[in-house]
């Protein structure tokens, strides 16, 4: 149904609807607390969502919810953010920030597009997809939640996947609704503390945090989570200014807001500006919320405000009918128990998605002609826990960790799936290889456990070997929602392992398996080679497995800068000038991995780079290398001389070319006026006329760049 006619079904409801059916509307409750009995409840009293059920019990509140006064079927919501991992027999995909590797927006849509299809298998209509925020402290817990660092590269990402959770029609049933998060600058708080504050001005939030948001509500994202923090000391779920003028006037977002969990009761106990949930429930309706997370509370708080005369009917109107308007547009009433095709959990098609994302997002970050393995490797040791940890390889929001914690780890691993060890020991069973595997030590170790012994058992696995593939990471506990760290160096006893591992005299490739980057020190400076595989989902480990033995040529490109020592942090690459000595003198002036680099078993050169007078960019590309590979070209640009301070550089479009080995490419790309834009001292998008620095070439860093000159 199109949007236009859905409003207007939606007025002709609303003007049917009684005071307590519209406030109810506004609620979102949680199946995790108030368990069948509690949502049962609400069902009855009209609330309008539900998150965190599945399956049978949410069709049982769909029907209890058919059967109110008005028969207004409820929508319900749940964090499919890397496939549907809650439920446990569903396809679960590299992490967002693993998918990022990939610089492939088909990528992204095809992980929304399998993750939609089994959302709505499951009864289920909406995703609280894709997080847009920044990635820029990776102190914060939720990094691996994110598309990386950049806003251009997490804008196209967000859009593709966002087109892969809708499709073309909200009103199909194999579509569910997406929900860009959390808005705004939710990960640039302070000291890297999840929800905390993001001390930026209303100039920095238009340059950096608002272009991903853009991209969602032009690619048609039907709904939009306000985050925790607050933005110079105003919460985001109190902020009309953001919320209405910014999101609806100016970028002309047209679907429903939700606050983030149980935002509305913290502007009472813990960001202490609403004196009570009367107070509160204002608030958050009159900034702009149209749908309440978890916040219970807010029924009666509103319902006494608009008793007390608080507060406008017109502010419940205007939340219910952006509700509304999506549902209707959804034909959510005509099909209050739409779902997907039945049955397709993890079939062929989704799994193979799974797989394609994970050999697409493998990065390959040092290689000093160790890899891939040749014939003259006869026996191979794995070692460390992250490598057959499916937990550490599957990361956040699944059903490890969600939809309630499981600290003591009870919740059985579903097959499908295959760990680095897995992957190894498979390839070198078909290739006569001996393989053997020791955990050496454990990445969070348990207090008084002795690993002495478990050390000595891995160096000895390790001596006895030709090669070693030694993994290092994080696991759950170490990330996540509440979960930041102060000190990103790998945890435990893993760099000493490294070092007895480095005395063998073998060769070393190192396996980062972890929620985001690391301080890898000598893992990563003194191995011969080092993969980045992030959370990589159910097939990282075959991925990971034909990278080191070539059956697949590499061509993942980190989409995060990897700080060599937390102090390096803030470390991402689009930098401003003026740092006086540019570095911290106990540092070198580089991170330890740059944003945009990653190599394969090719290498490309580029020259020609040219951009005509309609900014049409042309740039050859020539693969050198022995290897047929794929190429992401990376396109940068700075202003030589701006009102105000501009990055060094800043990524402006990207492309990728496969080429035979041996072969050149012409690459065309069109870039416009736009990507020469910049947000001025009175918050306005101008392009100021003058001469820019064009870029192209392989990663972010000078030495991987070529460029030229031009006038605007
Ligand atoms: C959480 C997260 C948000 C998630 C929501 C529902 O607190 O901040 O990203 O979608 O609650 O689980």
């Amino acid at each position: 149904m199109k949007r236009e006619l859905a409003k207007e079904k939606a007025r002709e409801l609303l003007s049917k609807m009684t005071t307590e059916e519209k406030v109810a509307q506004m609620i979102q409750v949680t199946y995790t607390d108030g368990g069948r009995e509690g949502a049962l409840k609400w069902a009855k009293l009209g609330a309008g969502s539900f998150l965190h059920v599945l399956g049978d019990d949410a069709r049982e509140l769909q029907q209890e919810a058919m059967k109110t006064r008005l028969g207004i079927p409820v929508i319900f919501g749940i964090d499919a953010i890397h496939g549907h991992g809650l439920n446990n027999k569903a396809t679960i995909f590299p992490s967002q920030l693993a998918c990022a590797c990939s610089w492939n927006p088909e990528v992204a849509r095809k992980m929304g597009e399998v993750t939609a299809r089994e959302v709505a298998t499951d009864g289920l209509h909406w995703t609280f997809s894709p997080v847009l925020c920044i990635g820029r402290d990776t102190r914060w817990g939720r990094v691996n939640e994110t598309f990386g660092e950049d806003p251009y590269l997490i804008g196209e990402l967000g859009a593709a996947i966002i087109k892969g959770y809708q499709g073309e029609d909200l009103s199909d049933d194999e579509h569910i609704l997406a929900c860009a998060k959390h808005y705004l600058g939710y990960g640039e708080a302070t000291g890297g503390r999840d929800a905390y504050d993001t001390e930026v001005t209303e100039r920095k939030v238009r340059e950096v945090f608002l272009p991903p948001f853009k991209k969602a509500v032009d690619a048609g994202c039907a709904t939009i989570m306000t985050a925790y923090g607050f933005l110079d000391g105003t919460p985001l779920t109190a902020n009309r200014r953001i919320l209405h003028d910014v999101l609806r006037d100016e970028l002309d977002f047209d679907g429903f807001v939700i606050t983030d969990w149980d935002n509305t009761r913290s502007l009472v106990w813990l960001q202490h500006i609403a004196s009570d949930m009367s107070e509160a429930s204002i608030m958050a309706a009159s900034a702009g919320n149209d749908m309440i997370m978890t916040t219970k509370e807010f029924y009666q708080g509103m319902l006494d405000a608009l008793r007390d005369g608080k507060v406008d009917i017109s502010v419940v109107d205007e939340a219910v009918l952006h509700i509304l308007t999506i549902k209707y547009e959804m034909e959510l009433f005509e099909k209050p128990e739409k779902k997907g095709e039945p049955g397709c959990f993890g079939k062929q098609e989704h799994l193979d998605a799974s797989l394609d994302a994970a050999r697409k997002s493998v990065t390959l970050l040092r290689n000093n002609g160790m890899l891939p393995l040749g014939g003259n490797v006869k026996k191979v040791a794995v070692i460390g826990e992250n490598a057959d940890n499916v937990r550490a390889q599957y990361g956040d929001w699944t059903y490890f960790t969600h939809p309630v914690p499981d600290p003591e780890n009870t919740r059985p691993a579903i097959r499908p799936y295959v760990t680095l060890w897995e992957g190894v020991k498979e390839i070198c069973d078909q290739s006569g290889i001996e393989a053997v595997y020791a955990k050496g030590c454990k990445v969070r170790p348990i207090e008084g456990q002795n690993e002495d012994a478990d050390l000595e058992e891995a160096v000895r696995a390790a001596s006895d070997a030709d090669v070693i593939i030694y993994a290092v990471g994080d696991v759950i506990p170490q990330f996540g929602e509440f979960s930041d760290r102060a000190d990103l160096n790998l945890s435990g006893r893993q760099f000493e392992l490294f070092n007895k591992l480095k005395e063998t005299g073998k060769p070393i490739c190192t396996v980062l398996i972890s929620s985001k980057p690391l301080c890898m020190g000598d893992t990563a400076e003194k191995a011969d080679a080092v993969i980045c595989g992030f959370n990589g989902g159910m097939f990282a480990g075959t991925a990971l497995a034909e990278a080191i033995f070539g059956k697949l040529n590499p061509s993942g490109r980190l989409p995060i800068s990897f700080p060599r020592h937390t102090g390096q942090i803030p470390v991402y690459y689009n930098q401003m000038p003026g740092w006086h000595g540019g570095k911290y003198n106990d540092l070198p002036i580089e991170p330890l991995f740059a944003f945009g680099e990653g190599m394969g078993y090719s290498a490309f050169a580029y020259e020609d780079l040219a951009v005509d007078a309609n900014l049409k960019l042309t740039v050859t590309v020539k693969n050198t290398g022995d290897q047929d590979g794929v190429e992401t070209v990376q396109i940068y640009q700075n202003d030589s001389v701006s009102s105000v301070l501009t990055p060094v550089k800043r990524l402006i479009a990207f492309t990728q070319v496969a080429l035979a080995s041996g072969e050149s490419k012409v690459v065309e790309i069109q870039l416009s006026n736009d990507d020469f834009a910049l947000i001025n001292s009175k918050c306005e998008k101008v392009v100021e006329p003058g001469e820019f620095t064009v870029f192209a070439g392989h990663s972010s860093k000078d030495e991987d760049l070529i460029s030229i000159k031009i006038n605007l």
